[in-house]
This record gives C-alpha cells, sequence and structure tokens, in this order.
C-alpha cells in the first residue's frame, strides 16, 4: 500500500511537472535596430509600427508570452552594424533581432547573428547575400531580395516595349543588386541597358546625372531610391523635363511611403513591387484600417513588411509553445509558414527568403493602385545558399 501511495504521488508530481512548461514565463525580448534618423528613417518607423501592430492584436503577447522591447537606431551607418547589433545581442541578450533596412547594416547584423547564434528576422533589407551565401536556419526575412524587384520590373518595362534603358541608384548593395536583377530580365526580355548611373549613398545630388540622362535619350529610365532620397529623386526629375520625353520606372520603393512628400511629381509613375495599397483583399483592408486607426498614418510596404516579421516570430514560437529552448522547432516553423499577409498569402523559401507575387502599381492621389501581376510566385534563386 504505501509503495502504491509512494507511487501515485510521483505520477501525480510528474503530472504536475507536464502542466508547467518547463521555459521561464519572463517576457521575450526582441531587440529592434532599426534606422530612426537619415534619409530611411520614415522607413524604419513604419517597420516598428507594423511589428508591433501585429503584437498588440495578439493581446501584447506572442504563445502567451509578454515582448518586451529593445531599441537600436542604426542611422543606415554600415560601420556601425557591429557594435549596434552587439548592443542588442551582448548587452540587452535580446532572444530575437529583427532589423533592418538598410542592405550594408543588414550585412553586419547578419554577421553577428550567425557568430551568436541569434534569431534574426530581416523586415526590410534585400541584401542578396542574406539568403544567399549567409543563409543560415537563424536567419529568416520577411521582405524580399533585392534581386526580386529589380528582376519584375525589368519584365514590365520590357513588355511595354522599352529597348534602350539607362539606370540610376546608389552605389550599395541594395542599389547595385536591384540594377542587376533589372537588367537580367530587361535583357532577357529584349531590351539592352545603354548605361548605369550611381552616386553615393545617400547623397541627393541627381543634376550631373540627369544632365547626362537627357544627353542619352534612351527610351526609359529604371531607378532605385528610397525614403528621403526617391522624395528628392522624383521631384528633380520632374523639375528638369525629363518626364515629358524619358519615362521613369522604379522598384516600387520610389513612391512608397513618399507620395505624400513628392506631391504631382509622382502621379502617374509605374513600379513593381510585392505590395499595393489598393490591394482589395481583406487581410490588406482590414490591416490598413487597423494601422490608420492606430498611428493616424497610412500604411506601405515597410509597414506591412514589419507586420509579417511579427507573425513569423509568431509561427516559430506558437510551433515551440513559448519555449525559446526548442531552437529547432522554432527555426523550421518560421520557414514553413504561410504568413497570411496584407500583401496576399505568401511562402518562404528554403533559404528563408519569401516568394512573391510581384505587382505592377501606378502612383494615384496617396495610394499605390494596384494594377496587375508582373511576375506571380517569384522566387529569389538564392545563389550560393548550402545549408
Ligand atoms: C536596402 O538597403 O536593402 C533597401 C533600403 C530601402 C529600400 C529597399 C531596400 O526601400
Amino acid at each position: 500500500m504505501k509503495t502504491l501511495l509512494k507511487l501515485s504521488a510521483a505520477a501525480a508530481a510528474l503530472c504536475v511537472a507536464a502542466a508547467v512548461p518547463a521555459q521561464s514565463n519572463a517576457p521575450i525580448k526582441v531587440g529592434l535596430m532599426l534606422p530612426y534618423t537619415g534619409t530611411y528613417a520614415a522607413l524604419g518607423t513604419a517597420i516598428e509600427n507594423g511589428f508591433k501592430l501585429y503584437v498588440q492584436e495578439q493581446g501584447g503577447k506572442l504563445a502567451g508570452r509578454e515582448i518586451q522591447y529593445f531599441k537600436v537606431d542604426d542611422e543606415s551607418e554600415p560601420s556601425k552594424g557591429t557594435d549596434n547589433a552587439n548592443k542588442l545581442i551582448k548587452r540587452d541578450q535580446v532572444d530575437v533581432l529583427v532589423g533592418t533596412v538598410h542592405s550594408g547594416v543588414a550585412l553586419a547584423m547578419a554577421r553577428a547573428a550567425k557568430e551568436s547564434n541569434t534569431l534574426l528576422i530581416v523586415p526590410n533589407a534585400g541584401a542578396d547575400a542574406i539568403t544567399g551565401p549567409m543563409c543560415a536556419p537563424n536567419i529568416v526575412r520577411s521582405s524580399f531580395s533585392n534581386w526580386q524587384p529589380g528582376y519584375a520590373t525589368g519584365v514590365l518595362m520590357a513588355q511595354r516595349g522599352h529597348k534602350r534603358a539607362m539606370t540610376i541608384t546608389w552605389n550599395y548593395a541594395a542599389g547595385i543588386e536591384t540594377v542587376k536583377g533589372f537588367t537580367e530580365a530587361f535583357e532577357k526580355g529584349g531590351g539592352k541597358v545603354v548605361k548605369d548611373l550611381t552616386l553615393p549613398f545617400p547623397n541627393v545630388e541627381f543634376q550631373a546625372l540627369l544632365t547626362e540622362i537627357a544627353a542619352q535619350k534612351p527610351d526609359a529610365v529604371f531607378a532605385f531610391f528610397a525614403g528621403g532620397g526617391a522624395v528628392k529623386f522624383v521631384k528633380d526629375y520632374v523639375a528638369a523635363g525629363l518626364n515629358k520625353t524619358i519615362p521613369l520606372y522604379g522598384s516600387g520603393f520610389l513612391t512608397d511611403g513618399t507620395l505624400e512628400a513628392q506631391g504631382p511629381a509622382a502621379q502617374g509613375l509605374l513600379t513593381t513591387l510585392h505590395y499595393a495599397d489598393s490591394l482589395d483583399i481583406p487581410r490588406n483592408n482590414a490591416f490598413r484600417k487597423s494601422y490608420a486607426l492606430t498611428y493616424k498614418a497610412n500604411a506601405d510596404v515597410y509597414a506591412v513588411q514589419g507586420y509579417d516579421a511579427a507573425q513569423i516570430l509568431a509561427a516559430g514560437l506558437n510551433a515551440a509553445k513559448g519555449d525559446l529552448s526548442k531552437r529547432d522547432v522554432i527555426t523550421a516553423a518560421m520557414r514553413k509558414v504561410t504568413v497570411d499577409s496584407p500583401r496576399g498569402k505568401f511562402t518562404i523559401s528554403a533559404a528563408g527568403n519569401p516568394v512573391l507575387d510581384m505587382y505592377v502599381r501606378e502612383a494615384k492621389g496617396l495610394n499605390n493602385e494596384y494594377r496587375s501581376v508582373a511576375v506571380k510566385a517569384l522566387a529569389d534563386p538564392a545563389r550560393g545558399c548550402k545549408m
């Protein structure tokens, strides 16, 4: 009888142990490393807003655990990237890093995340290498690779019958890789890139380059700029009168989150991107309403990518029931998820990059309006990823 009692006490103890989760119930520490100053400041804020909106919609918790935020302004400054990432990884001991906008800074973050095996969700920066040669189980992107929007715009411009194009961008990974993707598709479609123009990031002295475009007279121009720089470029292009004879195209960052500041200069511009403000699906309509109510501002692609970064994290944490020690369960689930995004549902490649429907959009009023699909389910080639 005594043994029986002992046994049942032990069994009861086991039951209690099984019912109490093994992990602590401390908050999950999320490190937001984003630009809050400089030409990409508005992009960083939109990403943070989007991320927090999703968490707020879940009652402030993911997988039953509170979320605690730590923030660093990375200033879109690659030379400070490693130190800034380590403030979050080593000083604040975050469980997850979320960042950033600028490809050069994100490359430093990815290296730091790999070395420390910290979970990293990239909510914008497109640096191809992050889901190429640097791909790793602990790194996932909620945004795009630079190649994707460049490639989709090349398809569009070739389809529209342009033959001779010039490109113009900032001379850093995002600009260079976007132009590479563009050139690949544009030349496959029968076009020819006659000249690539660049200036250092984040300079906005476009005049000499615009003069060169006027002299070369291409059929069309492809541009990658974003944030404050995109506002100035589109205005300068129109001020120089170039829009009258040489149509301007870009990956959609040229007109995303910028239309109010660009005013009439941006109206009618055609771009391609994995999001369109007016995408008429219930998920997008609900998201835009909720975002506008919460932040008194219009959502843009950056807000969507922040929102989806939180959704990807939630998928990982839910699979592990909030237990951060179940690392393999989390990283696997963060890739297996089908994200129910305001941009439309999307999956994530083995390399950790979204497979995206790329939309043609037209700038009308304060919206990038949906026009058509430029390329369906476009997957980054993930060149160099071995995992
Ligand atoms: C990047 O640096 O990867 C980048 C920055 C801004 C964008 C898109 C890409 O809008």
